[in-house]
C-alpha cells in the first residue's frame, strides 16, 4: 500500500469520457456552446416543455448507452480494485451521468448528478432503470402510474446526490484527484477548496488547466485516455 495515500478521492468531470464520444458541456462545440442549459436542464424548463426536455435526455440516453469505457475508465475502475485488495480506498465520485466506469469494472461509483439509464418518478420517489426512450406520460416501474416520470438527473437549482457520503469520504481522504472537469459547477468545483484546507496533497489532470488549476498543488496535462493509465501505473508501482 501507497503509504502517504491510503484514501484517495476522485472526482470526475465530462473530460474523463470525451473520448469515449459523449462530448463536453463548456469546451468549443460543447453541449451548452450548442444548447441553452436554462431550457433544457432546469425543473422550470421540463414544467414549460417536457417534451423537448425529455427528446434531449433521450438523444443523451441513447449516444450514452452506446458508448464504451476507455483506458481511462478501465485504469481508476482498476485502481479502486487494487486499493481495496490492499485495505485502502479509492472514492471514485462522478459528475458524469454515463455508466462507463460501471461498464469498466468499478465496483462503486458515487453519481452526483444522476445517471441517464435511470428514471425518478417524483410520484413515489422511487428510481428505476431506464434503458429506453422516455415518452412523455411514461408509467413509473415501481409505482405503475403515470405523471411523475422524470430522468434521473440533477438540473440546474437542484441539490446534488449523495452530498453526505461525499463529504464523509472527502474528510477521510489523503489525497485529491479531480480528472476531466472544468470546476465551474458547484459543489463540485468547491472540493478542491475543501481538500486544500485540509492540508492534503491535489492532482488535476486535464487536457488543458481548468478555471481551478491554481488551487492544486500538482497538473498533469493530457488526454484522459493517456495521462489517466499513466498516472495509475505509477500508483500502482507504489502498491
Ligand atoms: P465541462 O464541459 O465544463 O468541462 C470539461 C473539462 O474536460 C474541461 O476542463 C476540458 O479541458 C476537459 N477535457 C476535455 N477533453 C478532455 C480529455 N480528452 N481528457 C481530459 N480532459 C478533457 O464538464 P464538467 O466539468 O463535467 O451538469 O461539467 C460539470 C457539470 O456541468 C456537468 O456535470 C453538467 C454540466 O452542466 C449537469 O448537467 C447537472
Amino acid at each position: 500500500m501507497n503509504t502517504h495515500w491510503k484514501s484517495i478521492f476522485i472526482l470526475s468531470g465530462a473530460g474523463l469520457s470525451a473520448e469515449s464520444g459523449l462530448g463536453t458541456f463548456r469546451d468549443r462545440d460543447g453541449v451548452w456552446a450548442r444548447f441553452r442549459p436554462e431550457e433544457l436542464a432546469t425543473p422550470e424548463a421540463f414544467q414549460r416543455d417536457p417534451v423537448r426536455v425529455l427528446e434531449f435526455y433521450d438523444a443523451r440516453r441513447r449516444n450514452g448507452l452506446g458508448a464504451c469505457p476507455h483506458s481511462g475508465h478501465i485504469a481508476l475502475a482498476d485502481l479502486q480494485r487494487a486499493w481495496a485488495n490492499a485495505g485502502g480506498c479509492v472514492t471514485l465520485c462522478t459528475q458524469n451521468v454515463d455508466g462507463l466506469l460501471e461498464a469498466a469494472g468499478a465496483p462503486e461509483v458515487i453519481h452526483m448528478h444522476g445517471e441517464l439509464a435511470k428514471a425518478w418518478c417524483t410520484r413515489c420517489d422511487m428510481r428505476s432503470p431506464w434503458v429506453d426512450d422516455m415518452p412523455l406520460g411514461a408509467r413509473c416501474p415501481a409505482c405503475d402510474r403515470a405523471g411523475g416520470v422524470r430522468p434521473d438527473i440533477v438540473w440546474f437549482g437542484e441539490m446534488p446526490y449523495h452530498m453526505d457520503l461525499i463529504e464523509e469520504r472527502l474528510e477521510a481522504a489523503d489525497l485529491f484527484v479531480s480528472i476531466g472537469t472544468s470546476g465551474a459547477v458547484y459543489p463540485a468545483a468547491g472540493f478542491v477548496s475543501a481538500a486544500a484546507r485540509r492540508g492534503i496533497a491535489t492532482l488535476e489532470i486535464n487536457l488543458e488547466p481548468s478555471e481551478g488549476e491554481r488551487r492544486f498543488d500538482q497538473l498533469l496535462l493530457g488526454k484522459a485516455s493517456e495521462a489517466v493509465p499513466a498516472w495509475v501505473e505509477g500508483m500502482m508501482a507504489g502498491l
